[in-house]
């Protein structure tokens, strides 16, 4: 499966702060923003990923993440000259996708939750038709929105409704099947102008290939939109990443966890920024795992000893 993470947009709703950089890039807590969908990318098990953005922002995406080859991954760049809609993200990157699945995910989103890793293993492989995830919000008029029966099963997706018939959001995650190329670029733009993501779902929907993953209320799928849901989406990890001493979004670990690098390279990249307690993080994580290999090597050599 193929990755794409649209960052474009104007984030006129966070002027004066994204006049000069794109709201992507922005720091959530410790890290930038990108990190948070990238890493969900990861979890994946994604490791080919476009990043589309403005001709002005791209470069510095490209400086943060290079050729993405340190994590483990391939990271391409592709522009999108003008906020035409985010299903234009399947034809900019209709090569990228080649003949693959691709999973979509909007670079200002943020997902959190216990199994996360789980459910997006299980959704990823073998995707027909398209795998949406849903969440339950205060104020479904704000989002694309799917109306469910009893059984989960969508029976409408509309954008932004005045009248919301659930308050299921869709959120920026979507998995979808080869087709979605095709069908991204037969579609035509909305009355606000824009290719909008809720008519690929509505035509997945018609043709009974829409599957919607309730994310549950455990979860939190969190907002960046305005400064206030920025501070507390920053609140939020500041206090998890306090508590647990974990972090969330760590790119260089997850690489690790996935096997896309081996601990001796996470260490490397934790010390090119261990002046900053996140690069100090990442030696820690690569060295616990170093110290846990020895000992399995140490183990492994005394029972092949014993053995002869
Ligand atoms: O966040 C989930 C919601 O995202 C969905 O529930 C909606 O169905 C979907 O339309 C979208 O709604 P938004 O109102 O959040 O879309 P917005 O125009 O704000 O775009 C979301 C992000 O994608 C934003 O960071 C900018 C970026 N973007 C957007 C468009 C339209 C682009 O990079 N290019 C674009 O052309």
């Amino acid at each position: 499966m193929k990755g794409i993470i649209l960052a474009g947009g104007t984030g006129t709703r966070l002027h004066p702060a994204t006049l000069a950089v794109s709201k992507q890039l922005l720091p959530v807590n410790d890290k930038p923003m990108i990190y948070y969908p990238l890493s969900v990318l990861m979890l994946a098990g994604v490791r080919d990923v476009l990043i589309i953005s403005t001709a002005f922002d791209l470069p510095h995406f490209r400086r943060l993440l290079g050729d993405g080859g340190h994590i483990g991954l391939r990271i391409d760049y592709a522009e999108q000259n003008a906020p035409n809609g985010i299903a234009e993200a399947f034809t900019i990157g209709a090569d990228h996708i080649g003949d693959d699945s691709v999973a979509l995910i909007l670079g200002d989103n943020i997902y959190h939750g216990h199994s996360f890793s789980d459910v997006l293993d299980e959704n990823a492989r073998d995707v027909r038709g398209c795998v949406l995830f849903g969440y339950s919000v205060r104020d479904p008029e704000r989002y694309g929105i799917a109306e469910v029966d009893p059984f989960g099963r969508i029976l409408s997706i509309e954008e932004k409704p005045a009248h919301p018939k659930s308050d299921k959001a869709v959120t920026g995650l979507y998995f979808y099947d080869n087709d979605v190329i095709e069908i991204a670029r037969n579609l035509r733009p909305s009355a606000r102008g824009e290719l909008e993501i809720t008519d690929v779902n509505r035509i997945y929907l018609e043709r009974g290939q829409a599957r919607l993953v309730d994310l549950g209320r455990g979860f939190a799928w969190l907002d960046t939109g305005t400064p206030q849901s920025l501070l507390a989406a920053g609140h939020y990890v500041h206090t998890l990443e306090e508590r647990q001493g974990v972090r969330i979004a760590c790119l260089e670990e997850i690489a690790l966890r996935m096997g896309f690098i081996d601990a001796d390279a996470c260490y490397r990249l934790g010390e090119l920024i261990s002046n900053s307690e996140y690069g100090r993080y990442v030696m820690s994580v690569a060295a616990s795992e170093q110290t846990f290999a020895t000992a399995l090597e140490r183990d492994f050599e005394r029972d092949e000893v014993a053995l002869t």
